[in-house]
């Protein structure tokens, strides 16, 4: 099977097989009047059609760009998709001048969340979670990471990861599946974290990690939720466990998060609303990913991450959705590059790469995904837009014409492909 696709007015892509900081992370790569060939799950061409027809012989099937621009499929390496329930009052409430914290307090926030969670049968779990699948990839989105954490006891965090499973077999969208039993304290065990704790460590990880529902462990480090020495506990056993680490770091008070990332480790560090500079040095110096998540900050009208800090820094920037619904409820990575750019100031190139080759980095698989590179995965999207500008520059609207997830057109004309 090989796919060749023509008529695009550019192909427009980061390049490289790791994450892109400091001024690469403004570059991209423009092809004029290029096509793409895919060859079964591979990219195989980019460049002239005169030199692919000299190259290659014609393809099995083409798909017509019709003067659309051409990027890689986006990577979302950060969401919570597997919940039920909703919090539409609790944004109301918020519009009406009540913070996010006061409302957690007086029993709305992830705790709502969690327990329409454990309520929903695996079988409803599922299809809302195809829903925002199905959702995702129509905004463009053809890899995504998700994590459990409304499920906080053992039983209810494997049906959340278990739905996770059955869902990549039913649709295209690759799932990076997260263990994120440590994201809250549940009310059971408000009396005791510690032992929660304990819990998660003794009981919860060994019976994910023998069922093999996770690649990655994430833990929400913060006041009042776990401590960076609860955080640090939570984390030791997973290189173990074969998964990689991410952390919910200094959201909403600087506790050291980012240097924590650093020194444990991880892939990706999450939020960093109030990194301090010494935690940019940490993560440029660690390697480690910001995962920005513009989302939150406009969703709960808070301040946005610095993010032009962390790119000075030589941190490399990805976004994310951070799809959830207390404080980012969204499916769309395009609506989340133009907050990245309108709230936190990034460019428009920045934005791609963050939410392409970046963002593939945040999940380590960027030698594999995030750029329209021989020998990456054939994953991509054919705008109804001239070039990629358009992607934050018309906004609120979905550009998304054509999808390609490993060489097959799964969506055509905004619409699932039969
Ligand atoms: O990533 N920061 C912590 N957790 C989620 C929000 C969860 C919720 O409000 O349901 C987040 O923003
Ligand atoms: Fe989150």
């Amino acid at each position: 099977m090989s796919l060749l696709v023509v008529n695009a007015s550019q192909v427009v892509t980061p390049t490289g097989k790791g994450p892109a900081c400091g001024l690469a992370q403004g570059q991209v790569r423009i092809f004029s009047q290029a096509v793409v060939r895919c060859q079964g799950e591979t990219i195989a061409f980019v460049g002239s059609r005169q030199e692919h027809d000299r190259l290659f012989p014609p393809a099995t099937q083409e798909l017509d760009a019709q003067g659309g621009c051409v990027i890689p499929g986006f990577v979302d390496p950060h969401t919570h998709l597997p919940f039920a329930g909703y919090r539409e009052d609790e944004f109301d409430r918020r519009l009406a001048g009540e913070t996010y914290a006061q409302i957690a307090a007086s029993g709305g926030g992830i705790v709502k969340t969690v327990a329409a969670t454990r309520q929903a049968s695996e079988d409803e779990l599922l299809r809302l979670t195809l829903l925002r699948l199905a959702r995702q990839l129509l905004h463009g989105t053809t890899t995504t990471e998700a994590k459990s954490g409304y499920g906080l006891n053992t039983e209810s965090e494997l049906k959340q990861l278990r739905v996770l499973q059955r869902a990549s077999q039913l649709q295209p969208v690759e799932i990076i599946p997260t263990a994120m039993p440590a994201h809250e304290v549940p009310p059971e065990w408000r009396h005791n974290p510690d032992g929660y704790v304990d819990l998660v460590l003794e009981e919860m990880y060994p019976a994910i990690a023998a069922a093999g529902l996770a690649q990655g462990v994430d833990v929400f480090c913060e006041k009042g939720v776990f401590s960076p020495e609860q955080t640090r506990r939570l984390l030791a056993p997973a290189k173990s466990y074969g998964w990689n680490i991410h952390l919910h770091a200094d959201e909403l008070f600087p506790l050291g998060g980012a240097q924590l990332a650093a020194e444990l480790g991880a892939l990706a560090a999450s939020h960093l609303l109030h990194v301090s500079r010494e935690g940019m040095r940490a993560l440029a110096q660690a390697g480690v990913v910001a995962v920005v998540l513009p989302g939150v900050s406009f969703f709960l009208r808070d301040r946005y991450a610095p993010v032009r800090e962390l790119i000075g820094a030589g941190v490399p920037v990805a976004l994310a959705t951070d799809c959830n619904p207390g404080s980012s409820h969204t499916e769309s990575m395009t609506a989340i590059m133009q907050l990245a750019c309108l709230g936190a100031g990034m460019s428009s190139e920045e934005a791609l790469v963050a939410a392409t080759l970046n963002a593939a980095a945040a999940l380590g698989l960027a030698h594999r995904l995030g750029s329209l590179e021989v020998g990456k995965q054939a994953d991509l999207v054919v705008l109804e837009a001239p070039n990629h500008k358009h992607l934050v520059y018309h906004f609120g609207v979905n550009l998304v014409r054509h999808v390609v997830k490993k060489g097959q057109v799964v969506v055509r004309d905004g619409v699932f492909a039969a």
